[in-house]
């Protein structure tokens, strides 16, 4: 079963921005059936976090340069949000590194419900306010 099923409600009404998110919820996923399998390989689970880490990086410095080239007011708590993810992404990156060979699920569902929230109460925001712009 799909750990992360993506909704309507989600979208931003930015395309770009929503292939974004879905990118990072089907990473996650992956990251959950890896956990499920059987005979895992350390160094597949290794690849899934550099990829998250790095997805997350584009990601957010993308949104951010959208945000401050149309002078959103929001960018500030954005930036802040986004750092801490960073933060915490890293800590459970160099945790896992250390020589887990899986990752929990508590880690798994905290990563998964940040992202949704953040998604549903900060970026949905500028995601309105550009479509009230009609831009
Ligand atoms: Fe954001
Ligand atoms: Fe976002």
């Amino acid at each position: 079963m799909e750990f992360f099923k993506w909704k309507d409600q989600f979208s931003v009404y930015i395309p770009e921005m929503d292939q974004q998110h879905q990118k990072f919820f089907s990473l996650l996923n992956n990251v959950h059936i890896y956990n499920e399998k059987q005979g895992r390989d350390p160094e597949f689970l290794n690849g899934l976090f550099r990829d998250l880490v790095a997805y997350v990086e584009v990601h957010f410095a993308e949104e951010e340069t959208l945000l401050e080239k149309n002078k959103f007011l929001g960018l500030e708590i954005q930036k802040k949000q986004h750092q801490y993810f960073r933060d915490q992404l890293a800590q459970f990156r160099d945790q896992h590194f250390k020589g887990d060979a899986i990752v929990p699920q508590s880690v798994l569902v905290f990563l998964r419900d940040w992202f949704m929230r953040h998604v549903l109460e900060l970026d949905k925001k500028y995601g309105e306010h550009f479509k009230k712009l009609g831009s």
